[in-house]
C-alpha cells in the first residue's frame, strides 16, 4: 500500500482536511495528530476498517479502541447511559486528554470494543484533531499509532518508522505535547476506576469525585492481578535495550547512573534523564534530556520520544531518571515500569510514594 504524507499544519487548512476526513467515513486508516499521542484512525462504525486497524497494528482482537468523537451529540449515539459523574468529568475535562468507559449502544461494533459491554470514548483537544473528527461525522476508532509492543509514537517521524505503507494517510504535523496516553476511567463501576493515568491526574478527577480509585495494578508494580483495562496487561512501550529506572534523591541517582555506566564499559550506554542529572555525566554516553525537572509534563513530553531516539540508535542498556508517584509522576512512572520490565529501584530506602 502506498502511504499519502499529507502536512497539516493547523485547523485552517480546510481542504486537507476535509480530504482525509472524507477518508475516513469512507474506511480508509489515517494516522492523525493528539494532544497525547498520535493516533491509527478508522471510521469506528466500519467492521472492514476496525479489522484492518487490528491488522496494521500487528495488535490482539481483544484489546479494545477507544473511540473519538468531536461533539456532544456523537456520545448520546453510542452510549446507553452518561452517568451524573461522567457529566462532571465531560464539563471540567473535555476536550482533553481524557477517555471514559461507558456501557454501550448496540450501534458500536464487537469488534470496536474486543466483545465487551463497554465502550471507551474520548473527545481529543489538538485543534487538527479536532477539525478532522468534526468533518469525518463518524466515531474514529483509534489507538496509539505505533506497531504492537513498541513505545507510542509523538512524532510524524516515528509514526513512519512503524506505518509507513501499512496505512492510507499519516497527517504530518507537531509533536504531542503531552506525550503519554490519555488517562482511562472507568464510569460502569461505583466508584469510578482510574484504569490508565496520565496527564488528567488522581488529584484532578478527585477534586470532581472524590472517591475515585486505582486500578491497584497501575501503581503497584509488584500487584501481579489481572488489570481491569484488558490493554494493560500486555507488555507495552518496551524498547529493544535493557532498560533500568532509579527514583530518589537526585545526587543518589546521578551517582547510581555513573556507577553503572562504569560497570558497563562495554556496552553501548543512552541516560534519559532530568537536566540535573545529566551535566553530571562526562561519560561519553547517548544523553536524552527529560527537560530540567522543573516541570513533569517536560519528562512525559520527551519520554516515549527519547525512548524511540534510544532504540533508533541501537543501544544495549538504558538508564533512566525516574518520578516520586504523584500528579503526572504517577502516568510517567506506570510507563517507565513497563519499559523497564519492572526493573524500577527506589534508592535511599525511601518509600515509593504514591
Ligand atoms: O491518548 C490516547 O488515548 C491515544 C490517542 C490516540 O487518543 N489512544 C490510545 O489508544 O492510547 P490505545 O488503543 O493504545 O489504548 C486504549 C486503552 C487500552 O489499554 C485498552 O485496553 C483500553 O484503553 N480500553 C479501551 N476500551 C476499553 C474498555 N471498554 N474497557 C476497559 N479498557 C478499555
Ligand atoms: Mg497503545
Amino acid at each position: 500500500m502506498i502511504t499519502k504524507i499529507i502536512k497539516i499544519e493547523n485547523e485552517f487548512e480546510r481542504e486537507k482536511i476535509k480530504e482525509v476526513a472524507s477518508a475516513l467515513r469512507d474506511g480508509k486508516l489515517v494516522v492523525f495528530p493528539t494532544e497525547t499521542v498520535y493516533g491509527l484512525g478508522g471510521n469506528g462504525l466500519n467492521e472492514d476498517a476496525l479489522k484492518n486497524i487490528y491488522v496494521a497494528k500487528g495488535r490482539p482482537s481483544d484489546n479494545p479502541l477507544i473511540l473519538h468523537i468531536a461533539d456532544l451529540d456523537m456520545l448520546d449515539t453510542l452510549v446507553r447511559d452518561i452517568p451524573k459523574d461522567a457529566k462532571l468529568l465531560i464539563d471540567k475535562f473535555w476536550p482533553g486528554p481524557l477517555t471514559l468507559i461507558f456501557n454501550r449502544k448496540s450501534i458500536v461494533p464487537d469488534r470496536a470494543t474486543g466483545g465487551l459491554d463497554t465502550v471507551a470514548i474520548r473527545m481529543p483537544s489538538d485543534k487538527v484533531a479536532h477539525a478532522i473528527l468534526k468533518e469525518a461525522k463518524v466515531p474514529v476508532a483509534a489507538p496509539s499509532a505505533n506497531l504492537s509492543g513498541k513505545p507510542s509514537p509523538t512524532s510524524t517521524a516515528h509514526v513512519i518508522e512503524d506505518l509507513d505503507g501499512r496505512v492510507d494517510y499519516i497527517v504530518d504535523s507537531t509533536r504531542s505535547f503531552v506525550g503519554i496516553e490519555s488517562t482511562v476511567v472507568d464510569m460502569t463501576v461505583n466508584p469510578p476506576m482510574i484504569l490508565r493515568p496520565g496527564y488528567i491526574t488522581y488529584e484532578d478527577l478527585k477534586s470532581v469525585i472524590p472517591d475515585v480509585c486505582y486500578d491497584n495494578t497501575t501503581i503497584d508494580k509488584d500487584d501481579k492481578s489481572v488489570p481491569k483495562s484488558p490493554g494493560q496487561k500486555y507488555r507495552h512501550y518496551a524498547p529493544s535495550a535493557n532498560c533500568y529506572t532509579y527514583v530518589g534523591d537526585v545526587n543518589l541517582v546521578r551517582d547510581k547512573i555513573k556507577e553503572e555506566i562504569n560497570k558497563n564499559k562495554d556496552k553501548k550506554i543512552c541516560v534519559i534523564a532530568t537536566d540535573r542529572v545529566l551535566k553530571e555525566i562526562e561519560e561519553d554516553v547517548l544523553k536524552l534530556s527529560l527537560g530540567s525537572g522543573e516541570d513533569l509534563l517536560d519528562a512525559s513530553h520527551n519520554l516515549f520520544y527519547n525512548l524511540r531516539v534510544a532504540d533508533d540508535n541501537d543501544v544495549d542498556i538504558i538508564f533512566c531518571e525516574g518520578f516520586e508517584q504523584v500528579g503526572l509522576g504517577v502516568g510517567i512512572m506506570n510507563r517507565l515500569t513497563k519499559a523497564s520490565s519492572g526493573n524500577v529501584t527506589v534508592l535511599g530506602g525511601k518509600k515509593w510514594e504514591n
